[in-house]
C-alpha cells in the first residue's frame, strides 16, 4: 500500500511517499527556518504564506521522483492537528483536493502520533506494550501505548514544552533560533556541574507531569544577576538538569505502568545528550529504547504517511468535512 503523506503543522512543508508503513520512496522536505530565524521564532502568517508557495511545487517533485501518478496512491494522510491552524489548513486543503479529484482515502492523522510512528519507518519489529515519550518544541508527553491506535497519556507538562525551553534558553544565550541543536553544541564546551538549577517537584496531581518554566527563569535570573556568567557551563547545566528530569520521569513511568519498553519521538529526540544518556539507562535496567534517526525526529511527513497506514489499515478513514485543529490530545483524529 503506497501511501502519500503530507505534513505542514508548523515551519517545514513535508510530503512523503512510504510503502507499508516502513518502505519511504520519497521524502521531501522544504524548511522555513531561514524565513523564521531572522524573527527568533516561527511567524504563524509566514509559515502558512510559504506552506502555500511550496506545497504544490513539493508535491510535483516528490510524485517525478519515482516517476509514479497520483492514481498509482492508496491513501492520502495529513496532519489535521495539533500545530498552528493557518499552517495545517494548507496540507488539509491539499490533501482534500487530491482526494476528491482522484477518489482517494483521506487519512487525518494526529501529529504527535506521527512522531512515534517515525519508529516504524526502521523498526517493524517494537511490540506492544510500550511507553511512548514525545519531546518536541510544542509537546512533552508521556503515553502509555497498548496498541495502534490505543493511547493513554500519563504525564505531560503543566507549562512550557522541553523544545521549548531550549528555544526559549538559546535566546537568553543570544544563539538563535532554532535553539535546540545551538544549546546542545555550546554544551559541549560547558561544565555541567556549574549551575545548580531547579528541578520541578509536584505535591498536588500526577507525579509524571513535567514543568520547564521555573528551569527557564532560573537560567534567564543567572543571566541577569550574573554578568561575567559563562554562556557554555549554563547551557551544559540547563541541559543536564533539562535531561535529568525527562530521565527521572521516562524511570517513574516504567514502573508505575511496569512496562520494559520505551519508544521516542519529536525534535528533542535529535540531542545525542539525551539518547545516549537515556540508552544507558534503558539497558541498566534491561528494557528496550527505540529512537528514530535524526532526520524522522523533527518534524517530516514520512511518519504522517507511515501512521497513515496503519490508520487506514485500521479502518480509519476521514470524510472531506476534515478540519485542522491547534489542539487536538494525542489518540484524536478525524
Ligand atoms: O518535533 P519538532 O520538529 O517540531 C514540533 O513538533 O514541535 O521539534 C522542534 C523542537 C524545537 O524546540 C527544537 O529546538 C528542538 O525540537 N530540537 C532540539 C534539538 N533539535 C531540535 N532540542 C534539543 N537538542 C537538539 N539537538
Ligand atoms: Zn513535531
Amino acid at each position: 500500500m503506497l501511501i502519500l503523506g503530507i505534513e505542514t503543522s508548523c515551519d517545514e512543508t513535508a510530503i512523503a511517499l512510504v510503502r507499508d508503513g516502513h518502505e519511504v520512496r520519497v521524502n521531501k522536505i522544504f524548511s522555513q527556518i531561514p524565513i523564521h530565524a531572522q524573527y527568533g521564532g516561527v511567524v504563524p502568517e509566514l509559515a502558512s504564506r510559504n506552506h502555500l508557495l511550496k506545497i504544490n511545487i513539493l508535491l510535483k517533485n516528490t510524485l517525478e521522483e519515482i516517476n509514479v501518478t497520483l492514481e498509482e496512491v492508496d491513501g492520502i494522510a495529513v496532519t489535521s492537528g495539533p500545530g498552528l491552524v493557518g499552517s495545517l489548513l494548507i496540507g488539509v486543503s491539499t490533501a482534500k483536493a487530491l482526494s476528491y479529484v482522484f477518489r482517494k482515502p483521506l487519512i487525518g492523522v494526529n501529529h504527535l502520533e506521527g512522531h512515534l510512528y517515525a519508529n516504524y519507518l526502521e523498526h517493524q519489529e517494537i511490540a506492544f506494550p510500550f511507553l511512548g515519550a514525545v519531546f518536541s518544541g510544542g509537546h512533552t508527553s508521556l503515553i502509555r501505548v497498548d496498541d495502534h491506535h490505543s493511547y493513554q497519556i500519563i504525564g505531560q507538562t503543566r507549562d512550557d514544552a522541553v523544545g521549548e525551553a531550549f528555544d526559549k534558553v538559546a535566546k537568553l544565550l543570544g544563539l538563535g533560533y532554532p535553539g535546540g541543536p545551538a544549546v546542545e553544541k555550546l554544551a559541549q564546551e560547558g561544565d555541567e556541574t556549574r549551575y545548580q538549577l531547579p528541578r520541578p517537584r509536584f505535591k498536588t496531581g500526577c507525579p509524571l507531569d513535567f514543568s520547564f518554566s521555573g528551569l527557564k527563569t532560573a537560567v534567564m535570573n543567572v543571566t541577569r544577576k550574573e554578568p561575567d556568567y559563562n554562556p557554555a557551563d549554563l547551557a551544559a547545566s540547563f541541559q543536564k538538569t533539562a535531561v535529568d528530569v525527562l530521565l527521572e520521569r521516562i524511570r517513574g513511568a516504567l514502573r508505575q505502568e511496569k512496562l520494559s519498553v520505551v519508544v521516542l519521538g519529536g525534535g528533542v529526540i535529535a540531542n545525542r545528550y539525551l539518547r545516549e544518556r537515556l540508552q544507558r539507562q534503558v539497558a541498566e535496567a534491561g528494557g528496550r529504547l527505540y529512537f528514530p534517526s535524526r532526520h524522522y525526529c523533527t518534524d517530516n511527513a514520512a511518519m504522517i504517511a507511515s501512521l497513515g497506514y496503519f490508520r487506514l489499515r485500521g479502518g480509519f478513514k476521514s470524510d472531506l468535512s476534515l478540519n485542522a485543529f491547534a489542539n487536538m490530545p494525542i489518540g484524536e483524529s478525524f
